[in-house]
């Protein structure tokens, strides 16, 4: 099976943890819109989506799915959306995508965060993707030098030969070479430095569910 193939499948699994009648939380990246596609298909059984992106609210409505502002939103059963590194323990590395804030903005009002990823996602220990970190625009120096003192190298992520803008207005750092051994405490270290926006660190509040997509099939990790 090809990694398309594997993203394919695993968004197909995930629509059996929409719950019908509610809203459904949706993160952003290739993996997620397989999932957008295929919610599509069912999506008079759903009262509205919340996204994580514009990206993501552009496919939504594409579809004919309502998008609510996350202001308006108390609650949600569900948020499903993809990651760049996944341990066995459910903690992950995302923002590939650049969405990182609004995603764990999204999943903190979710009841459950369901992960869907090819199985290459699967880590014993994160950090060979680059961990990416959001930074107000100012603050980009001196918090890239801070994070090279954690062990990593900081790099400004870039588009077409200018800093990469969020849906924020922030720039994205993306440390290299780290390897996350506690990433519970690595989080909070980063986030406790001034001018971080978000870590791409998702382990305080990691994932409850992973549908990972193997050769062998769907496995469903609990955590
Ligand atoms: C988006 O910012 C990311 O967090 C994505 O969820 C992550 O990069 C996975 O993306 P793919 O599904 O494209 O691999």
């Amino acid at each position: 099976m090809t990694q398309d193939e594997l993203k394919l499948v695993v968004a197909q699994a995930a629509i059996a943890y929409v719950v019908e009648g509610e809203i459904v939380g949706v993160g952003t990246g290739s993996t997620a819109n397989f999932f957008i596609d295929e919610l599509a298909k069912i999506k008079h059984k759903v009262k509205a989506a919340v996204a994580s992106s514009e990206v993501t609210a552009a496919r939504l409505r594409s579809h004919g799915i309502t998008v609510l502002d996350l202001n308006e939103v108390t609650s949600m059963p569900v948020y499903i959306d993809g990651a760049d590194e996944i341990t066995p323990q459910g903690a992950m590395i995302k923002g590939g995508g650049a969405a990182l804030t609004r995603e764990k903005i999204v999943a903190s009002v979710a009841e459950k965060f369901v992960c869907i990823a090819d199985g290459s996602k699967l880590v014993d220990v994160l950090g060979k993707f680059p961990l990416p970190v959001e930074v107000i625009p100012m603050s980009h120096a001196v918090v890239a030098r801070k994070l090279n003192a954690l062990g990593g190298e900081a790099r400004l992520r870039m588009k077409d030969g200018e800093p990469l803008l969020t849906d924020n207005g922030n720039m994205i750092l993306d440390v290299h070479g780290m390897q996350i051994l506690d990433p519970l405490t690595m989080e909070a270290e980063i986030n406790n430095i001034v001018g971080v926006v978000t870590v791409g660190l998702f382990a305080r509040q990691g994932a409850n569910v992973c549908l990972l997509g193997t050769a062998e099939g769907v496995k469903t990790l609990q955590f």
